[in-house]
């Protein structure tokens, strides 16, 4: 089974991933630690030495050997993967994939992504008012490739179990 999990920083990829392979019986990939194992840096070093669109051509690059070389997985990609290079349409034109949109209310990321950015370096410098401005601008920009995934869910104020339980009910 081929499982994608995606969505805009602080939406809770990695935790439901990891969570998820592991009532799934699959092996859960994070592709930010997946980039930083292969690139040796991690991203915010990547970002500060080597700029975005290394980082972006790298994430294209790893993202498409992954689903080449893989056939069993949960896969959670970082919040601009579905954004750049087609990779959305890498996504949904693979063959037996589900893909998941975990949506997040504005509020629900802020509370989130003030506490904890420091790894995240498009969000480093933002906090307050200024912070709630880009998440709103960007989310709104990113919805159209968020929202090409086979599946839409909620996830606010719902427990990590209760969302696996979701997406586990909508594999089925
Ligand atoms: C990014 C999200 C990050 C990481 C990089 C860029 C983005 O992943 O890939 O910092 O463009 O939204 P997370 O969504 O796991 O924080």
């Amino acid at each position: 089974m081929k499982i994608i999990l995606l969505g805009y920083m602080g939406s809770g990829k990695s935790t439901i991933g990891h969570h998820l392979a592991k009532k799934l019986y699959l092996t859960f990939t994070d592709l930010d630690n997946h980039i930083e194992k292969k690139e040796n840096k991690t991203i915010s070093e990547i970002f500060n030495e080597k700029g975005e669109i290394y980082f972006r051509k790298k994430e294209h690059e790893y993202l498409k050997q992954f689903i080449n070389e893989n056939d069993s997985y949960v896969l959670s990609l970082g919040g601009g993967t579905p954004c750049y290079s087609g990779n959305i349409d890498f996504i949904t034109n693979e063959e037996n994939l589900f893909s998941f949109y975990l949506q997040t209310s504005i509020h629900t990321l802020h509370k989130r992504l003030s506490e904890n950015n420091s790894k995240r370096p498009l969000l480093s410098s933002l906090s307050g008012q200024g912070l709630t401005e880009y998440i709103a601008k960007h989310l709104f920009e990113r919805s159209v490739f968020y929202e090409q995934a086979l599946h839409r869910i909620s996830v606010n104020s719902k427990s990590v179990d209760a969302i696996v339980t979701e997406i586990r009910i909508l594999l089925h």
